[in-house]
């Protein structure tokens, strides 16, 4: 476990944008956009407010976290058996988009390839793919197909990092890092003559080619993608490293609606990204970029790692699970939970528990998920509670953790504000007295039957 959290304190790090460069960078003429325009290509992302993060690859076969390879330095030699038994007899997409429709989600983003490289499409650029092992077909556009037949939107993740291209220069994560004598476990010192050694063929004009011919392949062969998360930056490779810019233009040539995440080092412009990403943290407020507040989304395990981990024990509960998404809401942000699918494609029992009981949530309080987002400030949220607000109807989402126990909830400064309210997972009536400047609601004694009753309000 302790390489585990190494890894998410080295990457907390590492995830700060590499961009000292970035920030004097002009937009260029292809990135050019009004904020409305921004605004508009985001508008079904801002409304849908969450969707399903899939981690799989070969790292699901041990089943020890996706940074496996890195974690154990285990050589190219020594994973290649993952790759000879891939075969995931169990896979079906339908069966998936139908789980993530039925928990509420409305769009799916899929690992096209991890950091240790291995593609689950047919790529022209690489043999380190899918049909090269035993399970011999395309995974990714059945899944487009699967889930697009139930209604949800298709995003991609791609890693940046790649620890299996021979032109991908050896640096402090890579799992052939050489290291000082000496040196113990993940505190070590990288041997620099070594890795320059190694280097020496290595080079990363031909890996940016690589990555843009991938990319190319994704976003034309597989119709309309609607986001796409690359990862990561870190210390030793950024914008620079990844010709960011030059990425960027090809991703908007191929796909000029597309949402794109902010990992390409590219941070600190306005234009080389169109959404934050905070992972596995609850930001204490709206996002902001500058000052301004921006799109967020937050990636979120159901345990910890993101690859399927079978000794894993830290699972979130239904009700963490849906407070982490009305928090998210209730501060304008995305919530992309994740399934890491075993080895034989199938979701990890506790996975499809999780995603069955918070669909028995959504199916009655969508409501105050779908086109809401943080209420105006001159709504307060009582104690134990927390606030969504839908702008267009007007309606207020009073998200209730603590049910009271004196059959009354008190709104502070409301009074004169509402016109009707109730409780929404069975639309009864909930009768409110003003007084001074509060509006005091009753509520029954018993709980509603469902996992967090959320109060509806409509406002004048
Ligand atoms: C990190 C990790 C990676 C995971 C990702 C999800 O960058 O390297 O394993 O895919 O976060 O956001």
């Amino acid at each position: 476990m302790k390489t585990t959290i190494f890894t998410s304190l080295l990457m907390a790090c590492f995830l700060l944008p590499n961009t000292v460069s970035a920030q004097e960078k002009k937009t260029p003429d292809w990135a050019k956009e009004t904020s409305e325009q921004k605004e508009n290509r985001l508008a079904w992302w801002t409304n849908d407010r969450l969707g399903m993060f899939i981690h799989w690859g070969l790292y699901s076969l041990p089943a020890r976290h996706e940074w496996v390879q890195h974690n154990e330095r285990t050589s190219a030699d020594n994973y290649r058996k993952y790759f000879e038994h891939f075969n995931p007899d169990l896979y079906d997409p339908s069966e998936w988009a139908k789980k993530a429709k039925a928990a509420g989600m409305k769009y799916v983003v899929i690992t096209t390839k991890h950091h240790e490289g291995f593609c689950l499409f047919d790529s022209k650029y690489t043999d380190y793919k899918v049909t090269n092992t035993p399970c011999g077909r395309d995974l990714i556009k059945p899944l487009c197909d699967a889930f697009r037949a139930e209604g949800l939107r298709i995003g991609f993740y791609y890693s940046l990092i790649d620890w299996h291209h021979p032109d991908f220069t050896i640096d402090p994560l890579h799992p052939e890092c050489p290291r000082l004598k000496g040196t113990l476990g993940n505190r070590f010192v990288m041997d620099t003559v070594a890795a320059s050694e190694m280097n020496k063929t290595r080079d990363m004009k031909k890996y940016q080619q690589y990555m843009k011919n991938q990319l190319t392949e994704l976003l034309t062969n597989y119709g309309q993608i609607d986001e796409l998360f690359l990862d990561f930056s870190y210390e030793d490779k950024g914008d620079k490293e990844w010709d960011s810019e030059g990425l960027l233009k090809v991703i908007r040539q191929c796909q000029p609606q597309i949402i794109v995440d902010d990992r390409l080092g590219l941070g600190d412009t306005d234009w080389g990204w169109d959404f934050k990403t905070p992972e596995q943290t609850m930001p204490d407020k709206w996002v902001e970029h500058n000052g301004v507040r921006v799109p967020w989304e937050t990636c979120q395990t159901f345990s910890g790692s993101w690859g399927y981990y079978r000794d894993e024990t830290s699972w979130k509960s239904t009700n963490q699970l849906l407070t982490m998404l009305i928090e998210v809401v209730s501060k304008g942000g995305n919530l992309l939970l994740n399934v890491g699918p075993t080895a034989r494609g199938t979701f990890d029992y506790r996975a499809i528990d999780r995603l069955e009981s918070m669909g028995k949530w959504m199916d009655v309080n969508s409501r105050s998920i779908y086109g809401c987002t943080q209420a105006p400030t001159e709504f307060k949220a009582p104690a134990n509670t927390l606030l969504t607000y839908n702008p267009t109807a007007k309606i207020l989402y009073v998200s209730v953790f603590n049910w009271p126990t004196f059959r009354e909830l008190n709104l502070e400064g409301y009074k004169g504000k509402i016109k009707y309210a109730q409780i929404l997972n069975d639309g009864s009536e909930v009768q409110f007295r003003e007084h001074g400047e509060n509006v005091t609601l009753s509520l029954p004694l018993a709980k509603p039957n469902t996992e967090i009753p959320v109060i509806e309000v409509f406002l004048k």
